[in-house]
């Protein structure tokens, strides 16, 4: 386990804001854990590297070859977004995000969701939505073993597996289960058991194995297709979901819409026992739309930084960022994507001086 030099309190963060508006809301971000952070224990240190599709341009690649190397020098990793027109997104996604993610085994993909207050949820009965995805971000659907052969011809055959690893699929319940314990206690495994038949029964197999670990934990199984209409029809009952790397895609792509808009939701990629940095992101891209233009909304980013904090062992400096944020966007203080007028720099300046008069 690494150790993040709690008793000098520094902690090392790389920071690549990446493409469009990505170094535009990690920005915002960086100013904000330091307001968070200031007159504390602990002292954050950026160190920024201009890594990405315009990289890629002068470049070749998107990164150094010895990229992995160097990130593995720090204490966590904190990204805007990759991926620009110029660039095929296959080549950017696999040449920077993937390489990070398997690389640095982060094979726990959390993703937050909840409706803050200030932000309207599309959904008429949203109520108090708080809800969790853990998703398993290294093996399952998302793998490359298959292949296709007899192209274009009638018999053309096209087959690609399902990774399920017994290592895998106990690491990713169990984070689940460890996640519900410091929540609400209740945890709902995505299955889809019914249709498919062999690796679907097996992560059931697991999940109720694992839950005997935890009797106080309220753990249930759901299809994926009826736990989706669930999250739309009842969203307030949900408390910590988790599914393999496709349905976890897919139900926190949905819990992520509900709880209001794309700018917002926040996503970390952990590697829970610390042998590696973690990866925190806001969850939209590089929006090239309205890059350059100062209007995007660095809410995902700075909710992305509070998990951060959480992750390194600081929650209540963590839940400040997220509290702080939740005032200034109640306040009316927002971005245009949330019914608001605000500039990127409005809303990051409103929060850091509500974190000073703290
Ligand atoms: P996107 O998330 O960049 O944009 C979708 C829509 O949402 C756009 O209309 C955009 O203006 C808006 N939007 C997104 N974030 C916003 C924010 N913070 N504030 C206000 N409005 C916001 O998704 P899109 O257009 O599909 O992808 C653009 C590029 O980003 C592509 O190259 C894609 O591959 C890349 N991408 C990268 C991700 C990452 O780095 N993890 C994730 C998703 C996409
Ligand atoms: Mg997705």
């Amino acid at each position: 386990m690494r150790d993040f030099e709690r008793e000098s309190g520094v902690v090392r963060v790389a920071v690549i804001g990446g493409d469009g508006i990505g170094p535009e809301v990690v920005g915002a971000g960086m100013r904000v854990l330091e307001a968070a952070t200031k007159d504390s224990s602990l002292e954050l240190r950026f160190t920024e590297f201009p890594w990405g599709c315009q990289y890629y341009l002068e470049h070749g690649r998107m990164m150094p070859e010895d990229g992995l190397e160097t990130l593995a020098d720090f204490d966590a990793i904190y990204l805007g977004a990759v991926g620009w027109p110029t660039v095929p997104d296959h080549v950017s996604l696999w040449g920077l995000l993937l390489p990070i993610r398997r690389g640095f085994d982060q094979y726990v993909n959390l993703r937050p969701a909840r409706l803050l207050r200030g932000v309207e949820s599309p959904l008429a009965n949203s109520g108090s939505l708080d809800v969790t995805v853990v998703r398993e971000n290294t093996e399952g659907e998302y793998s490359d073993s298959g292949g296709r052969m007899f192209e274009g011809t009638p018999h053309e055959i096209v087959v690609q597996e399902s990774i399920f690893t017994r290592r895998g699929v106990e690491r990713i319940v169990r984070y689940a289960y460890e996640e519900a314990g410091r929540r609400r206690g209740s945890l709902i495994g995505a299955t889809k058991s019914n249709g498919i038949s062999i690796t679907m029964p097996f992560f059931d197999e697991v999940f109720r194995e694992i839950g005997e670990e935890y009797p106080n934990i309220e753990a249930s199984l759901m299809h994926a297709d009826s736990l989706a209409a669930r999250l739309v029809l009842d969203p307030q009952s949900f408390d910590v979901v988790v599914g393999s790397n496709l349905l976890g895609d897919i139900l926190s792509e949905v819990t992520a819409a509900v709880s209001g808009a794309i700018g917002i939701a926040p996503s970390a990629n952990l590697n829970p026992e610390r042998d590696y940095p973690s990866l925190f992101e806001p969850i939209h891209g590089s929006a090239p739309d309205i890059a350059g233009e100062g209007i995007a909304n660095p809410s995902g980013a700075i909710w992305a930084g509070a998990l951060l904090l959480d992750h390194l062992g600081y929650p209540e400096a963590g839940e400040r960022v997220l509290n702080t944020l939740e005032e200034t966007l109640a306040s009316g203080v927002k971005t245009r994507d949330l019914g608001g007028s605000a500039t990127t720099e409005e809303v990051t300046e409103d929060v850091i001086e509500r974190l000073r008069s703290r």
